[in-house]
This record gives C-alpha cells, sequence and structure tokens, in this order.
C-alpha cells in the first residue's frame, strides 16, 4: 500500500474546516470517498476536496469503496458506533475526541480496536503540534532532567451548557474541553494517578486540579470555561533547575541555569533562555497539529509506527475527568479509577 484510500463520515463544522484540508497537505492519505446523511454537505465537501465518491449512507460507502481506513468525525456516539462497525470490518480509524458520550463506550471502541490489531487513533491535535512535540524532547532529555512539575491550562468560551444530549454541562464540558489538557499532561508527564480538584461557581466550568503523576511529579491543570477567548499554556521545570513554556502551541521558551558563554557576557546573564516561535505544518497558528496528526495516522498504518492517542489513552482521559469530577463533589483528593 502507497497511500492509504479513506472513506470521511461527517462534513460538519469542525471537520470542514480543520481536518479536510490537510489532504492536500498530507499525501500519504488518499481522499477516495465522502460520507454525511445530508446530501448537500456530502456533495459540497467531495467537490471541495476531491474526493471520487459521495455517500448518504456508511453502509453503502463501504460496500461501494475499496477503502483502507474510516475517519469518523461528528457526534461522540457516532465515533463509537460507527467505529466499532469499521473495525469490525477490519478498517483502520481515526475519529475526533471524544470517542463516546460514556466511560463504557469508550472501553468498547478500545477492546475493538485490540481485538481486531487495526489502527485506531484519536483526534487530540494537541501532541502533534511541533512546538509540544519540541517541549515533550526537551523534558525528556538529560539536561532537563527529571519531571518535578507540569502545568496544562486551557481556557476556552465554555461550554457552559449541556451539548450532546448529555444531561449534565460538568460532563459535557469535561468531555468537550477538560479532556484535550488531561490527555496532554498524560502524554508529557505520565500517567495521571490521583487528582484533588476545586470549582469556583457551580454554573460555570471553571476548576483547579493538583494532580499526581505515576512518576511522582506534581501537575497542575488549569481548566477555564469561561474565558473570552481560546488560550493554552504548558510550562515545566526539571530537576536541573530547568524550565520550559509553550504559549498556544506555536511559542516555545526554554531556560536553564547555565550562564552565557564568558565571550557574551556571562557576568551579566546568569540564565540562559532558548525561544523558538516553531511553524505548523501550513504556517498557520490556528490549525496547530491538525495536519501532523493525520500524517502520523498515515504513517502509523503505513509504517507501523504505534498511532497515539490511542482509543486506550482515550479510556484513561474519560477516567481522569470522572475522577476530577468526583473529587469537586466529594472535597477531597480522589485516585483515578484503573
Ligand atoms: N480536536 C479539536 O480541536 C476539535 C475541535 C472542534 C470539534 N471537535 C470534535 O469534532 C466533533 C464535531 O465535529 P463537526 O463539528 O464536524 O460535527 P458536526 O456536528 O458539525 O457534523 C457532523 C456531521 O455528521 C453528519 N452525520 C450524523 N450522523 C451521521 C451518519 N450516521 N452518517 C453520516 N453522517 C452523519 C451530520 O449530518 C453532520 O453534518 C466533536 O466530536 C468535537 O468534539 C474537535
Amino acid at each position: 500500500m502507497e497511500r492509504v484510500r479513506v472513506g470521511f463520515v461527517g462534513c460538519g463544522g469542525h471537520s470542514t474546516s480543520a481536518l479536510y484540508p490537510n489532504f492536500r497537505l498530507v499525501q500519504e492519505l488518499e481522499l477516495v470517498a465522502v460520507c454525511d446523511v445530508q446530501e448537500q454537505l456530502a456533495r459540497r465537501n467531495a467537490r471541495l476536496f476531491g474526493a471520487s465518491a459521495w455517500y448518504t449512507d456508511f453502509e453503502t460507502m463501504l460496500a461501494n469503496e475499496e477503502l483502507d481506513a474510516v475517519f469518523i468525525v461528528g457526534h461522540p456516539s457516532m465515533h463509537e458506533e460507527l467505529g466499532l462497525e469499521a473495525l469490525r470490518r477490519g478498517y483502520h480509524v481515526f475519529t475526533e475526541k471524544p470517542t463516546s458520550l460514556t466511560v463504557q463506550g469508550a472501553r468498547r471502541l478500545a477492546e475493538a480496536c485490540r481485538e481486531s490489531g487495526r489502527v485506531g487513533q484519536c483526534g487530540h491535535m494537541m501532541r502533534h503540534a511541533p512546538a509540544l512535540v519540541l517541549a515533550k524532547r526537551i523534558i525528556e532529555s538529560e539536561e532537563f532532567g527529571p519531571l518535578n512539575f507540569l502545568e496544562s491550562k486551557y481556557f476556552t468560551p465554555g461550554p457552559n451548557e449541556p451539548i450532546w444530549g448529555i444531561e449534565s454541562a460538568d460532563w459535557s464540558y469535561m468531555l468537550c474541553q477538560a479532556i484535550h489538557p488531561v490527555d496532554l499532561a498524560r502524554h508529557i508527564g505520565g500517567e495521571i494517578v490521583r487528582v484533588a480538584a476545586t470549582r469556583c461557581r457551580p454554573h460555570r466550568q471553571v476548576y483547579v486540579v493538583a494532580v499526581e503523576f505515576a512518576s511522582g511529579a506534581a501537575g497542575l491543570l488549569n481548566l477555564n470555561g469561561a474565558a473570552p477567548s481560546w488560550e493554552t499554556r504548558l510550562e515545566a521545570t526539571g530537576d536541573n533547575f530547568t524550565f520550559v513554556a509553550v504559549e498556544n502551541m506555536t511559542h516555545v521558551r526554554y531556560e536553564t541555569s547555565a550562564a552565557w558563554p564568558a565571550e557574551f557576557g556571562s557576568d551579566l546573564v546568569q540564565i540562559s533562555s532558548r525561544n523558538w516561535q516553531v511553524p505548523t505544518r501550513d504556517n498557520s497558528e490556528v490549525r496547530a497539529g491538525y495536519a501532523e496528526q493525520m500524517k502520523h495516522f498515515a504513517r502509523a498504518v503505513l509504517e507501523g509506527v504505534a498511532p497515539y492517542p490511542t482509543f486506550q489513552d482515550e479510556v484513561r482521559n474519560f477516567l481522569v475527568c470522572q475522577a476530577i469530577l468526583r473529587s469537586c463533589e466529594e472535597g477531597r483528593a480522589v485516585e483515578v479509577e484503573e
């Protein structure tokens, strides 16, 4: 197989603005067919993004086309239900986050993927944003030293109301937004085993969560759904008096306690600081990680590199989100369920 032949289900807002445009950047993927129950959207995306066929029915698309992989992007129940069906039939699957509305559903998808032996990858683009990939490499370097502390800040304008037919506004926010910084913190800091969360006004999604990583490092999830716009920051310190910060997935600052070389003025500058503005694949700041995660999925199918995040990662993300809400309710630190 030289290119991965993709059938894409869902021609809605997010997929059309952030995912479909990347097929032109990721040559390893071939967009063969698109599918949406709304015919005009399926027709539109086939035309806009160069698919040779469009469908209004998932089954018909699978029956008519020779595909290697299916992308599923829309309602979380669609990720779970169509994802299970696609894996059962032997396709590789990419879904957006969250993979389901429930922990049980996320587990079902992860288990089906494990049994199928196919590639399953979930859409947490922050893991693939080049600036955060660089930060992870810095954090894992010998010079940085073992991670002591990691903060994952994530500010968004909501949602503060229930979405996707979920009853609880809190669980809606967790699955829609909090799951991003949770996944990123786990990716960079390792497994989260314990959380102690507090929140302010119950009608707003604002949480401060102290977390403990399995490594013993401490962390802070700074989750805020009451901000005027999207804003993220990651900060970490290492045991060698080192510090790294990533602003909005594009600007990286790395500081060590090593003084500058004598010829430049070690008497003046006691801290060595390096700054990068890291370009993304399409040179756009707001799209960091989207094309890269699709390229990674293609490499997982074609070259056998490990996909990430996996559907099993998403189960763990759900469990951390669940523990955050439990900790708020019970007013104490709680272990993350296995
Ligand atoms: N990673 C990110 O940064 C990010 C950002 C925004 C949204 N998202 C995720 O993306 C998803 C939303 O994507 P969207 O905005 O493209 O969704 P959307 O709701 O706008 O569109 C979903 C489309 O799927 C179609 N559809 C529903 N059932 C179908 C079926 N059985 N077969 C074929 N088509 C069907 C609908 O007609 C609709 O056009 C959510 O899960 C959300 O969490 C992720």
